[in-house]
């Protein structure tokens, strides 16, 4: 091989380098407290001894009466407290996060009459932002039987890949799949009946309901998000929160009123964390652009040329995430919904073409190593 041949995989090789996604991510203790300061915490000493014995922010709520009121009523109006406290710490030389909240929100929801609303203990610990591999996917599904058990499935947010380091510290952490920034549970993106909650396939099964901030309670009494909510980020979105059904423009389409409700953020916007340590972001990338593409099956993104992996909320299925990342990027698609994505890509940063290049390359180097020896 020519000098020339191996000077040019050299070059390749290292401008290649510069977009590989490399498995060490920003997960410092410094990074995790990063990310835990874009959370409206109430306790700062954490991690609490129990989250519901802590002295929260009182939400003073006019339309909340009877059974919808999750504290107590004084003069007709509801007062309840939104609880939350999230710690980053060291075990060993991994950095955890523990989230602590009683998933009531910093808003005064919109529940419909005689559903029950209830303070929650949601309590675990997870590495932060665990290092993972574009080339070491924890979800590949290459058929529509797998994909469709996959992200088609209720049950399956409820256990992160081992590697995370997932505890939970009360079991009711078991039942969901991340919390928001304001302290609201992020359930598992399908509804009870294995669909898209918001465009179910069967059409037979009817659209679930939610309220303008694009929450409503389980059977659990849980207030819970499936889709990005504006009101997590700003209180001013959820005065006088009205049933989704009753606002025509939320109706019409919700995935659009949900990311119409980041118009004010449009960067780079933590809005949670996922059971798996990996952050959560809103529905733009730090250069304003909504995320449209560079996802994988479970709504995972390498973003950054650091080799960090998070999820961000989108306007197809699975709108948060549908599953425990990195996953593969298939060309099936979830039959369970009838807004599902028209493409899984990989990002620049996940390296695809480039990837591959610079490992012939690298072979190359090797080979010439031998040689030359
Ligand atoms: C919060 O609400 C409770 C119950 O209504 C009340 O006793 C308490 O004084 C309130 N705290 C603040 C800081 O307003
Ligand atoms: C759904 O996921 C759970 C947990 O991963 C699994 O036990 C179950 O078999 C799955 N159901 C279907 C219908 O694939």
């Amino acid at each position: 091989m020519s000098n020339d041949r191996f000077t040019l995989c050299l070059l390749l090789y290292s401008i290649s380098q510069v977009y590989v996604v490399h498995s060490a991510a920003s997960n410092s203790l410094s990074n995790c407290n990063a990310i835990a300061a874009k959370f409206s915490t109430t306790y700062s000493n954490g991690p609490a001894a129990s989250i519901i014995s802590t002295t929260g922010t009182n939400v003073t709520c006019a339309s909340l009466t009877g059974v919808s009121c999750p504290g107590s009523t004084s003069s007709g109006s509801c007062v309840f407290q939104h609880k939350l406290c999230i710690t980053c710490y060291m075990s060993g030389s991994t950095v955890k996060i523990r989230v602590q909240s009683n998933g009531l929100p910093l808003f005064c929801p919109n529940i419909p009459s005689g559903v029950t609303l209830s303070e929650q203990n949601i309590d675990f610990s997870v590495n932060f932002n665990p290092d993972v591999s574009v080339n070491s996917p924890y979800i590949t599904v290459t058929t529509q039987t797998a994909i469709d058990s996959t992200i088609c499935n209720v049950s399956n947010q409820a256990t992160p890949p081992s590697a995370s380091g997932f505890t939970a510290i009360s079991s009711t952490s078991n039942g969901i799949a991340g919390v928001s920034i304001d302290g609201v549970a992020i359930l598992n993106a399908n509804s009870a009946n294995n669909v898209d909650p918001f465009y179910p396939s069967p059409t037979t099964i009817a659209a679930e309901h939610v309220d303008q901030c694009m929450g409503h309670p389980n059977p659990q009494n849980i207030y819970h998000y499936h889709i990005g909510s504006g009101c997590a980020l700003s209180a001013s979105q959820s005065t006088s929160v009205q049933a989704c059904a009753t606002v025509s423009s939320c109706i019409s389409s919700i995935s659009t009123y949900s990311i119409s409700q980041f118009s004010s953020y449009k960067t780079l916007t933590v809005i949670g964390i996922a059971k798996d340590g990996h952050v959560i972001y809103g529905p733009y990338d730090s250069s304003g652009n909504q995320i449209t593409s560079g996802y994988d099956v479970c709504n995972g993104v390498f973003y950054d040329s650091v080799g960090n992996y998070a999820y961000f909320a989108t306007q197809t299925f699975p709108y948060i995430f549908g599953c425990y990342g990195p996953g593969n990027y298939p060309t099936v698609y979830p039959s369970c919904s009838t807004n599902p994505p028209t493409k899984y890509t990989k990002s620049i940063y996940a390296g695809s073409n480039i990837n591959g290049l610079s490992n012939i390359c690298y072979l190359l180097i090797i080979l010439v190593s031998i040689y030359i020896s």
